[in-house]
């Protein structure tokens, strides 16, 4: 029997309570599988590991996140650490563990159930039936840039610099895990910049189309501007098979597809490293888009549907489980077509749960799937 290592990393707010059900799904699959066991780990991340130790991240926590076959992370921040310093707050922990994983490829898919089309802020018809991926660049970008710095200049005004960078080897590396799975999918891919302002979107148009030619001809590629991109999304967003974007448009743009899907609460994604070239091994780390909503933290209101999914990202991307994977997502379909909802999703008709029900249901219709 092959044994796997998880390394769970709850963070703060729901992101406690949603890998709570993680963990009992965990368990549930260890034992209806019969041919792996995952072995669990816990520590602490964002302001949960501040309160212990000082920082956001541990160096012993990121050597677990290192060795670990996969991570699954909760959710970091809240209102309580904004006092604390830039470098320390919770976030800070996050993006460590993107950075020293080395985790550039962020796969954020927006998929509506057919359940939720009527949750959703755009009307039934433009939702239903709707499977995006968002490929976002995880590791480069305004985010991690140099200089980022807020200095005081000589008249006593301040100025802020971030900055926004980009390689070729950066923007050709995601752009392959786009047209790869756009694939296996419905073989279009858009790629979004702002080319029309930014020479980094110059680069990236350029890469873009060079890795097309050369690497994935037979997927077709469409550029469009990041603003233009936004606006089609709540416009048509049917048009989209895989969206391949940068960090932070990739940031605001999967925020926008995840509420076209009825809820936040809904959207998984996946974050992937290169592959090992001797072993093959990739590193990864899983996560719900939300975040760590500390004004329903701790009630039994959180939706964990988001990380239990990105659980089953897990089994799919990392463990080659894609039939157990398919089985999480149908135990999720069908708890919703029972009419069970969290209060972020609730409609008329339909019966409200909390965490800990939703997560008991899908355990439910999990047993069942599996007998
Ligand atoms: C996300 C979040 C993070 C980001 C925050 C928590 C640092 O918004 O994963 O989308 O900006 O990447
Ligand atoms: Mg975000």
């Amino acid at each position: 029997m092959a044994t796997h290592q998880l390394l769970l990393l709850p963070g703060d707010g729901i992101g406690v309570e949603a890998m709570h059900e993680v963990a009992n799904i965990i368990e549930t699959l260890n034992k209806v599988s019969g041919k792996v066991v995952f072995e669990t780990e816990h520590d602490l991340v964002g302001g949960a590991a501040i309160d212990a130790h000082g920082v956001p991240l541990t160096e012993s926590a990121l050597k677990k996140a290192l060795n670990a076959d996969a991570v699954i992370f909760g959710a970091v921040g809240g209102s309580k650490w904004d006092d604390v310093a830039y470098e320390i707050r919770p976030e800070a922990g996050l993006l460590r563990l993107r950075k020293d994983l080395g985790l550039f490829a962020n796969l954020r898919p927006a998929i509506c159930y057919p359940a939720l089309a009527d949750a959703s802020s755009l009307k039934r018809e433009l939702v239903e039936g709707l499977d995006i991926m968002i490929v976002r660049e995880l590791t480069g970008g305004v985010y991690f840039g140099e200089p980022k710095e807020i200095v005081t200049l000589e008249n006593g005004e301040k100025r802020a610099i971030d900055t926004q960078l980009y390689t070729t080897h950066e923007i050709e590396r995601i752009a392959k895990v786009a047209f790869d799975l756009a694939g296996k999918r419905q073989n279009k891919v858009h790629s979004a910049e702002k080319r029309n302002v930014m020479k980094s979107g110059v680069l990236w148009n350029e890469v873009v189309t060079a890795t097309h030619k050369s690497y994935a001809p037979s997927v077709g590629l469409e550029h469009i501007l990041a603003d233009n991109c936004a606006m089609q999304l709540v416009r048509n967003p049917k048009q989209f098979d895989v969206i391949v974007t940068d960090n932070l448009f990739g940031d605001v743009l999967s925020d926008a597809a995840a509420m076209l899907t009825g809820s936040l609460g809904m959207l998984p994604s996946a974050s992937l490293g290169a592959p090992d070239e001797k072993t093959g091994r990739r590193l990864s780390l899983y996560e719900p888009v939300h975040g760590s909503a500390p004004d329903i933290a701790g009630q039994d209101l959180a939706n964990p549907i988001a990380t239990i999914a990105s659980f089953a990202m897990a089994l799919r991307y990392t463990f080659n489980m894609g039939q157990e994977a398919d089985m999480i997502d149908q135990a999720i379909a069908n708890v919703l077509a029972d009419g069970l909802r969290t209060a972020d999703i609730m409609q008329d008709g339909m019966t409200q749960v909390g965490t800990k029900a939703m997560g008991a249901a899908i355990i439910k219709h999990l047993e069942t799937l599996a007998a």
